[in-house]
């Protein structure tokens, strides 16, 4: 079996390149043909998503533009107290078309939170498109426009996926073995 050790885990191949290439191309084409047109701001939230954004956006063919952010979190000074704010993102999106781009919707969560912080930065439509999505965990009632592929409920490696900071360099996708 072709397994790999992560720092203190060990994990087997489980999605190859090869797969993973032919996925993204589908959700390209999928763009490709609903967004043309609309000019839509592309945002890819760091760190897991950027292998995915960089093949996705090679197979995108209208104009657009990319942008990158990472996700915040405040302590207190809010009633919901921990509260996740997407930040570095530069541009206005008041009246812009926007494609989330991410690498995986887990629990929904994180998200939740992006999609509302762009409603309140006043974002027009807000499309997801995410490489992964594990819908046993889903616990959110959000919409995902656009899913490469669906995955049990494990805990995976690579395509820009870490274990503790680990693996994002892989070309195919791992998953924990255990033991
Ligand atoms: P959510 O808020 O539960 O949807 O979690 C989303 C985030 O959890 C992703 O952006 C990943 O950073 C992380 N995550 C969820 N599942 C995995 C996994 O199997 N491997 C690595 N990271 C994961
Ligand atoms: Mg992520």
């Amino acid at each position: 079996m072709n397994t790999i050790q992560i720092l203190d885990k060990k994990f087997a191949l489980s999605i190859p390149e090869v797969e993973i290439q032919a996925a993204v191309r589908k959700v390209a084409e999928a763009i490709n043909h609903d967004i043309a047109n609309t000019n839509p701001l592309f945002i890819c939230v760091l760190n897991g998503a950027f292998m995915f954004a960089g093949d996705l956006m090679k197979s995108i063919n209208f104009p657009c533009e990319i942008t990158f952010v990472k996700l915040s979190s405040y302590e207190g000074f809010t009633t919901t107290g921990n509260v996740k704010e997407v930040i570095g993102l530069s541009e206005s999106v008041v009246g812009r078309n926007v494609v989330v781009v991410e690498d995986i919707v887990d629990t929904g969560i994180t998200m939740e939170r992006i999609l509302s912080s762009l409603k309140t930065k006043g974002a027009n439509e807000i499309r997801v498109a995410t490489f992964l999505q594990k819908p046993d965990a889903l616990q959110r009632d959000i919409t995902i426009d656009y899913v490469a592929m669906r995955i049990p409920n494990d805990f995976i490696v690579g395509y820009g996926l870490d274990y503790d900071g680990y693996g994002r360099n892989l070309k195919d996708i791992y998953t924990v073995v255990e033991e």
